[in-house]
């Protein structure tokens, strides 16, 4: 049974998109961020300020490759798997990869009150996620699958990604 992974930007509804398709198809949901601050004893912007960013993307290229040779698992991924394109490879060989995007102002409301990913922090939000956005465009617009939340609602986005999952399934 193929894994779902669901990539994208920061704010795109991964964590709850994937939470709601892992209970509807009975598979099991993997929060990659969570089970990164759950082993670390520490939360993501701790190990960023007491690691540096590489030592975090390490242990998540680790979880990549450990995820990717598992089955049957919807994944929310963090944003930023995409910068090493081995994980793009790696998720592709056993899951079905969709991307979930919105425009950069529905993504700032999202984010708006939430202090919990150190590059938002670094600088004023709408003008990170502008310049972060323009760094990763070619690298997220290169995942085959594309769902566009800007104007939809959750349930939708839910059910777009099950398509994509059951058109996959009866080829
Ligand atoms: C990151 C996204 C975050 C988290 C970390 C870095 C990124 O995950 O992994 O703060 O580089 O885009 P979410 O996309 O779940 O917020």
């Amino acid at each position: 049974m193929k894994n779902i992974v669901l990539v994208g930007f920061m704010g795109t509804g991964k964590t709850t998109v994937g939470m709601i398709v892992a209970e509807r198809l009975g598979m099991t949901f993997v929060d990659m961020d969570a089970v990164i601050e759950q082993r670390a004893g520490k939360d993501i912007s701790r190990i960023f300020a007491d690691d540096g960013e590489q030592h975090f993307r390490s242990i998540e290229r680790e979880l990549v490759k450990e995820l990717s040779g598992r089955q049957g698992l919807v994944i929310g991924t963090g944003g930023g798997i995409v910068l090493n394109s081995d994980n793009v490879h790696d998720y592709g060989q056993t899951g079905l990869l969709v991307c979930l995007s919105a425009s950069p102002s529905v993504i700032l409301e999202r984010v708006s009150t939430e202090t919990h990913r150190p590059l938002l922090e670094d600088g004023e939000k709408g003008k990170r996620i502008l310049e972060i956005l323009a760094a990763r465009k070619e690298l997220y617009g290169a995942i085959p699958h594309q769902i566009d939340t800007t104007d939809m609602e959750q349930s939708q986005v839910v059910t777009e990604v099950e398509e994509l999952y059951s058109a996959i399934k009866s080829h």
